[in-house]
């Protein structure tokens, strides 16, 4: 495995993501590196490969970077820069292009290694984890936390996940509790599943204090 592209690229990730405060910041860049890591250990997959990738997943991120996603501009220079074979750059960018929850319009990887990229990062969308990125990520764009008027909406396309405007509870229903069935590694499918009841719970309790059980 090469140390020096691995001590590289995760410099710049994390000077990418230090000003994040939208739940992207490097912590998160960071999770889904260590957790991607171990599915490719678990599944025999590519490490360097996983590694790489999952460190620059978020690199062109269509919310954060609106100037660069299309190409991939930020991810294709860096990688450019350090002298990466055109072969390796395009199976990264592969994986990245594949990793994103796009409601309805998300696709399943086509490399083993882009799908441990994918359950790396939305394992931490669920969770401890998950509920307090929803909530930061719901609290930087002003979001209401809930509103009971409001009905959640189940599988809708990429262009309304992306356009949704509504409460970050509503986005549970819009994605965070649709991942577990969404799974595609072994290892990911059980720790899916124990950071999904905890969501569930959690919601459970939200409802039943929000109408005033004391
Ligand atoms: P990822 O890093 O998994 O690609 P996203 O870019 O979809 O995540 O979003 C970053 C974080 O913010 C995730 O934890 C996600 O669940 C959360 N998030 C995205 N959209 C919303 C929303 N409309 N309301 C609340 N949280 C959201
Ligand atoms: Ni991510």
């Amino acid at each position: 495995m090469s140390d020096q592209l691995m001590d590289k690229t995760m410099k710049y990730s994390r000077s990418l993501f230090a000003e994040d405060f939208s739940g992207h910041d490097w912590a998160h860049t960071e999770r889904v590196y260590k957790i991607a890591k171990n599915l490719a250990q678990a599944e025999g997959a590519d490490v360097l490969i996983v590694s790489v990738a999952a460190l620059l997943h978020d690199a062109d991120d269509r919310k954060l970077f609106p100037e660069t996603w299309r190409e991939k501009a930020n991810a294709v220079s860096f990688l450019h820069s350090e002298g990466c074979e055109p072969e390796f750059i395009d199976r990264v960018l592969t994986i990245i292009d594949e990793v994103s929850f796009r409601g309805t319009d998300s696709v399943v990887p086509t490399t083993l290694e882009g799908k441990c990229v994918q359950d790396a990062d939305r394992l931490d969308a669920m969770g401890a984890i998950g509920i307090a990125r929803a909530f930061t990520f719901g609290g930087s764009r002003s979001r209401t936390m809930y509103d009971p008027m409001q009905n959640p909406r189940s599988n809708i396309d990429s262009e309304a996940y992306f356009a949704s405007e509504s409460t970050t509870i509503n986005h549970f229903y819009e994605k965070l509790l649709l991942l577990k069935d969404m799974m595609n590694t072994s290892a990911a499918k059980e720790i899916a599943a124990g950071r999904h009841a905890f969501m569930q719970e959690f919601l459970d309790e939200f409802y039943a204090e929000w109408e005033g059980r004391l």
